[in-house]
């Protein structure tokens, strides 16, 4: 393909010339150099033919047939349980064999995953498949028989990023343990909910790690999430603690006899001890990953062995244009989800080299990022536009002073402004790099929006089409569809299951249901998967080129940096100050973290001392969520804006804390409370130079939307 060529033959759509001006002048179309095309592992635009929906679903056998099963599975989607579906039905497989076994057979001796500690000083380990396969097996055989643990049984991991991380999931993997991996940044609370919630026997964590510079004391935090896990009646018998510094233990908090055990002390045992894959049906939970949703219990969303490695493993070969010879560096946390399927999964799946990095992007300083691709030449690079704003502001034309060459880039996690978009493609990515902006979310395993590299142009803040094989649509409130090209947006559904969808809530199958399918199922009784269109959560415009431009969460969730945190969750945590009648989160515009929280609270009457409550305030999101989710300001306010039914007008008070307009008040209960509020945070704002920049008509709506979901 060339760039020469005209757009309308590229997508694969007859357009009009008028519609190709309207398009041309919305964003510009961007090309993949040839020299990519030449070597992409989809280069020909048939394949979405092949995905198209008469080849649905039997178009997945693709993605399956990467992997290697011990027995082949006779049905491709059994759709007989609405919305639970079941992918490669009869088959069976090991994740672990196939990430590790399989690949350390060919090439022992290549990397698999290579290790970038924080300080700059502190030896990048390169580790091979062979000691890969070393590891993972030692480490499984420590989990079965030190720990007791078998297939279905469920394990906490509250890891920060380092080779252990991926260690421990792929010796869970081997046994048919469930793993649930909490973001290390989240609190010692909140993982105790997890580890409540999911049933687990078994906590993993280290003592330390480093983030910015520092030692964290991260065994703290194991200590604080026993407690809480012990207040909800969950027993854990074992807390396994790696130590970051080998034979150097970093905690202020003591190990407690009896449970908690050194795993480097208690290895040695299983040294070079093998254990043999356990071959597990395909549609066997592989993984439990919590996030956030309107109502305030995380759900844990439960992803399969077959279908979802199947999925990851596909889109890593065609959107990620993942080779076994590529060094691929995906800078996410391995806590979310996008490091599970695309830092872990996915690329080991694929047998390539995929390199973890520990701290924080600018340490010690923002060439950082650069200099770790230049010295390990990393030719694919993925991570999160928060993470690309913050580079740009430090170091606009750092990337230039190194010598890399990434032959694609991946954003992911938010909308990423146009402008953004193309200081990543020119300075990044040299002007040479193919830009994907990918679109999904924890509970679809995948890619669901996104050019296809090698295919399909690029066009700066739009995702792209639906990924291979996903059939996207966009509905009004009522239900009807909202044409391409129209300019409106609505909530953006998939109208067919995917092999990489979550399986359903952890121990919540009604609410999986609920959340996903209800709105949009006329049927509940209906067997055919035409009737089952999956809720994404997301608002979306699709131009008429068939790309979708993501417009942000349609649920009380605030995205920072990439984080989900759950409105409710926020409002939970600040409640349990003793003073605090009433709290709301409003999500505030910034320029580099996407959103910030803010929070609104009311005290209980005779309450006074208003800073020392949002110090408390602010303490209590810290403790019980974490760092990530700390709010810029909490704002005593001496009643909240409230309609006549009593409940909390978000919208409003987020139009202040934006300083937009905050729309009709006519219907609330107390309008007259909305100018005193407005005047006490914009006037303290003001001062403390915090007005955001001038919101986009998409920002504008959100904030004006906002908490309106219920
Ligand atoms: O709002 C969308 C946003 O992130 C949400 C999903 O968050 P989470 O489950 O934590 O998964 C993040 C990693 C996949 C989505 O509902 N989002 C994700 N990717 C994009 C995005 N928004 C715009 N563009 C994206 N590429």
């Amino acid at each position: 393909m060339t760039s020469t060529e005209t757009s309308a033959e590229h997508m694969g759509t007859t357009l009009s010339e008028a519609q190709i001006a309207v398009h041309w002048r919305e964003e510009e179309y961007l090309y993949p150099p040839a020299r990519f095309v030449a070597q992409a592992n989809s280069a020909d635009p048939d394949i979405y033919h092949r995905f198209s929906e008469d080849n649905f679903p039997e178009c997945f056998r693709d993605y399956a047939d990467l992997l290697d099963w011990d027995r082949y599975w006779h049905t491709t989607l059994d759709s007989s349980d609405p919305p639970f579906w079941k992918w490669f039905v009869g088959g069976r497989l090991n994740a672990s064999y196939n990430c590790v076994d399989r690949h350390m057979k060919k090439t022992p001796n290549k990397a698999a995953i290579i290790w970038v500690p924080e300080p700059e000083g502190q030896l990048t380990e390169a580790i091979t498949y062979r000691e890969l396969y070393r590891r993972v097996n030692e480490m499984a055989a420590l989990l079965r028989d030190f720990c007791g643990l078998q297939a279905g049984d469920r394990v906490t991991l509250h890891m920060p990023m380092v080779p252990e991380l991926p260690v421990v999931m792929l010796a869970c993997a081997r046994l048919g343990v469930v793993h649930s991996e909490v973001f290390a940044g989240f609190s010692g609370t909140a993982c105790g909910g997890r580890i409540a919630d999911s049933g687990s026997r078994v906590l993993i964590t280290m003592d330390s790690y480093y983030r910015d510079g520092k030692l964290l004391d991260h065994k703290v935090k194991a200590d604080e999430a026993l407690e809480a896990a012990g207040k909800e009646g969950a027993q854990v018998s074992k807390v396994l603690v790696f130590r970051r510094h080998p034979g150097e233990y970093r905690s202020a908090n003591p190990m407690v006899e009896g449970r908690d055990f050194f795993v480097d002390e208690v290895i040695g045992r299983y040294a070079g001890q093998t254990v043999e894959p356990v071959s597990m049906p395909a549609e066997a939970p592989l993984f439990l990953m919590y996030t956030s949703g309107t109502t305030g219990r995380p759900k844990g969303a439960q992803h399969s062995t077959g279908g979802y490695l199947s999925y990851v493993a596909g889109t890593s070969k065609h959107y990620l244009d993942i080779h076994p010879d590529d060094t691929y560096w995906c800078f996410a946390d391995i806590g979310w989800i996008t490091g599970h399927s695309y830092i872990v999964y996915g690329p080991l799946a694929l047998g390539t080299t995929t390199v973890v990095y520990e701290g924080a992007p600018a340490y010690p300083d923002a060439g950082r990022p650069w200099r770790i691709a230049e010295r390990l030449g990393v030719n694919i690079f993925h991570t999160a536009p928060t993470t690309i704003r913050m580079l740009r502001k430090a170091g606009p034309d750092l990337p230039a002073k190194y010598d890399f060459r990434f032959k694609l880039m991946v954003t992911v996690g938010e909308p990423i402004e146009p402008e953004v978009w193309r200081w990543y493609h020119q300075v990044v990515g040299k002007g040479d790099a193919v830009v994907v902006d990918t679109w999904w979310m924890t509970e679809t395993g995948g890619f669901l929006g996104a050019t296809l590299p090698g295919v399909k142009p690029m066009k700066p803040g739009s995702c792209g089409p639906g990924a291979l094989g996903i059939y996207p649509v966009i509905y009004d409130e009522e239900g009807k569809v909202i044409d391409p090209g129209s300019g409106r947006a609505g909530n953006i559904c998939i109208r067919n299951p995917w092999p990489g969808i979550m399986q359903t809530i952890w121990g919540q199958p009604e609410r999986f249901v609920q959340t996903y399918y209800a709105k949009y199922n006329q049927d509940r009784a209906s067997k055919d998967w035409r009737d089952w269109p999956f809720l994404c959560g997301d608002g979306a415009v699709q131009a008429l080129d068939g790309y979708y431009r993501i417009l942000g969460r349609i649920d009380d969730v605030i995205n920072v940096s990439g984080h989900r945190l759950g409105t409710k969750e926020l409002e939970s945590a600040v409640l349990t100050v003793p003073e605090v009648a009433e709290a709301a989160a409003v999500p505030v515009v910034d320029e580099l973290r996407g959103r910030v929280v803010e929070m609104y609270i009311s005290l209980k009457p005779g309450v006074t001392g208003p800073s020392e409550v949002e110090e408390k305030a602010k303490a209590a999101i810290e403790t019980q969520i974490g760092k990530v989710a700390r709010p810029r300001n909490v704002w005593v306010v001496p009643d909240m804006p409230k309609t006549r039914s009593g409940k909390i007008m978000r919208r409003v008070i987020a139009s202040i804390s934006n300083f937009a307009d905050v729309g009709d008040i006519s219907t609330l209960a107390n309008p007259d409370v909305v100018e005193g509020i407005r005047h006490q945070v914009q006037s303290r704002k003001l001062q403390r130079n915090e007005v955001p920049r001038q919101l986009t008509q998409k920002e504008l709506e959100e904030i004006r939307s906002y908490g309106t979901a219920e």
